[in-house]
């Protein structure tokens, strides 16, 4: 008892300093923010004809603090919404009378966030600084997407804090 006492102190005040809120998490463990549809959008129908669909990208307010150059805030937050391009009955894409795409169902909604120690349970070769992913179905229940394949594709960006549309997001910022 008298060994493990300080120990347990110390391990007390850790919680206390760290807060749950950041407990280290690994990809899938992130959860779909329940007021995400209130926070400001990082970019508005984003038009994605390649892969048929629309995107709807949200971040939390401490994601707004992030400048220029500089990589996003930990306790950053983003979530994607991936909608399925309306198709005419020629199967073409439909498009609205401001020229874009037209949203069909909604598919998928992805989460991305980062906090100090997230992400360490990758692969060395797949980190993406302390970023983790998820991905739902609309339903809510996890989506069936292979979680590795967002750390590879989103890699390539890490000048950019692993954020695809950081360039663009930066240019139209008020
Ligand atoms: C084949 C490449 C690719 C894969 C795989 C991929 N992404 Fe992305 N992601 C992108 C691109 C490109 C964008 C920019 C928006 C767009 O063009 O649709 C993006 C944007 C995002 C964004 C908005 C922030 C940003 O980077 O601009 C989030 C959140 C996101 N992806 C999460 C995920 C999650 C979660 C997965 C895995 C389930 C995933 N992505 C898989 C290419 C990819």
């Amino acid at each position: 008892m008298l060994r493990t006492f300080p120990a347990l102190l110390l391990s007390a005040a850790a919680l206390l300093a760290g807060g749950c809120a950041t407990r280290p998490i690994n990809d899938g463990e992130l959860a779909v923010p329940a007021d995400y549809k209130s926070w400001p959008k990082f970019l508005s129908a984003v038009q994605r004809p390649d892969a048929k669909q629309v995107r709807e990208i949200y971040m939390n307010p401490a994601a707004t603090q992030a400048k220029a150059g500089g990589p996003f805030p930990d306790g950053t937050l983003f979530v994607m919404e991936n909608y399925a391009a309306l198709e005419s009955t020629d199967g073409k894409l439909a498009t609205g009378a401001d020229g874009k795409l037209v949203k069909a169902d909604l598919l998928r909604v992805f989460v991305m966030g980062k906090n100090p120690g997230w992400g360490q349970g990758a692969p060395e070769a797949l980190r993406n600084g302390s970023w983790v992913y998820a991905s739902y179905l609309p339903s809510g229940e996890k989506g069936p997407d292979d979680l590795a394949t967002c750390r590879a594709c989103h890699l390539p960006q890490a000048g950019k804090d692993f954020v695809h549309r950081y360039d663009e997001y930066f240019a139209q910022k008020k």
